[in-house]
């Protein structure tokens, strides 16, 4: 089978075409991958911030057609579209019962990458390859729990839809879901990539009356006006918090860090009001830590909170986001500002990483 093939940090991917892909175990489907999108977090293997265990095929945002069913599958059949969600929630274990399923033990596979039963279906020459953050749909096509394949209608494009997978649920979801936005709030978004413009319209949705956004890219500046940002904020020219402190008054109610940095989540502290929420999307590097006083959260009650692809649970959420999508209030065709072939996958990091267009989505054929 054909994938994009991560082996080296700092190293181009391969597009290779002797990747073995073995058939589904039980709960598992096979997926011809149609569409898949590229997220800052794949660049962030490539890259060696979040350390990678060996060959990996990246890619977590994809859309596609069943192919097969593993045995005791019954919530899809053969010819199925679905959107790929990268947490699988088992709707058995502790936090699924307790109606936490974004933070299911099955969502561990975004950090084993591996599937579910901590296995892969991908090796090459007989080594094991990783299914990057749980997926690996940068290929022709993937196996994945059944859980993590939500079925969607035959007469969505899935070179849209496919954003669904982690942007839209992320952003979306980290307003909607994550915080407790009210109408006429005021909110701060940190980083106007393909997941800050999704919390720019979930909290549009949300009602939020100010979305405040900072981001050093005039262009990403100008996209996140488009999709709904009331204020800019040019972080190299200003100062974040001052800012929003004359445009707010006493604080944001709520501040998104969605660029992958602790420095940031120290300035979505500092910006949000007493008793205001600064939600942590972005995924900074491993080593590195937030400075936070006690005493000053304890006088401030300011709330600190993590955003796991947007406190989804994609049975539930996915439906819900396409639904917005077809009422008109997401703009999913904009936020798709290129699509390549495969075998343009490192000009389509390499587009990421500069910040040209917002979210480029990788075309199987
Ligand atoms: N929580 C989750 O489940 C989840 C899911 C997907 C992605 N992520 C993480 O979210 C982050 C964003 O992902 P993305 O795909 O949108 O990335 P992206 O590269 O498209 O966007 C990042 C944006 O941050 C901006 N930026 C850089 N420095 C900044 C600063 N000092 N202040 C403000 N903005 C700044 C860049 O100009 C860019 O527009 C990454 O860390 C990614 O790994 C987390
Ligand atoms: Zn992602
Ligand atoms: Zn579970």
């Amino acid at each position: 089978m054909r994938a994009a093939l991560f082996t080296q940090v700092g190293s181009p991917l391969e597009v290779v075409e002797d990747v073995q892909l073995d058939a589904p175990r039980a709960g598992e489907v096979r997926v011809q991958v149609v569409a898949c999108g590229v997220c800052h977090s794949d660049l962030s293997v490539i890259s060696g911030t979040f350390p990678a265990m060996g060959p990996t095929v990246l890619g977590h945002e994809a859309a596609g057609i069943v192919l097969e069913l593993g045995e005791g599958v019954t919530s899809l059949q053969v010819g199925d579209h679905v959107i790929l969600t990268p947490n699988a929630a088992c709707g058995t274990c502790a936090y699924c019962i307790k109606g936490l399923q974004s933070v299911c033990a099955s969502s561990m596979v975004i950090a084993t990458s591996m599937l579910p039963d901590g296995t892969s279906r991908l090796s090459r020459n007989g080594e094991t390859v990783f299914h990057g953050l749980g997926v690996a749909a940068w290929a022709d096509e993937i196996v994945v729990h059944a859980n993590g394949a939500i079925r969607i209608d035959k007469d969505l494009p899935l070179d849209v839809a496919c954003v669904i997978g982690c942007a839209v649920q992320t952003g979306v979801g980290a307003a909607i879901n994550t915080a407790d936005i009210d109408p006429g709030d005021s909110v701060l978004v940190l980083g106007a990539g393909g997941v800050g413009i999704c919390i720019v319209q979930g909290a549009a949705i949300a009602g939020a009356a100010q979305i405040i956004v900072s981001d050093p890219s005039e262009s990403r500046r100008e996209q996140a006006m488009r999709f709904g940002a009331t204020h800019v904020i040019d972080p190299t020219e200003q100062d974040v918090v001052s800012v929003t402190m004359g445009l707010t008054g006493v604080g944001a109610d709520v501040a998104f860090e969605a660029v992958g940095s602790a420095a940031l989540v120290e300035v979505g502290i500092a910006a949000v009001r007493s008793g205001g929420t600064t939600v942590m999307v972005g995924a900074a590097p491993v080593d590195q830590t937030v400075a936070f006083s006690p005493v000053m959260a304890m006088f401030s009650e300011k709330k600190l909170v993590g955003s796991l692809l947007g406190s989804c649970w994609g049975p539930r959420d996915i439906p819900r986001l396409v639904a917005l999508w077809r009422a008109g209030k997401l703009d999913l065709d904009a936020m798709v500002t290129a699509r390549r072939p495969l075998e343009e996958v490192n000009e389509a990091l390499a587009d990421l990483e500069a910040g040209r267009g917002l979210r480029t989505v990788l075309m199987m054929s």
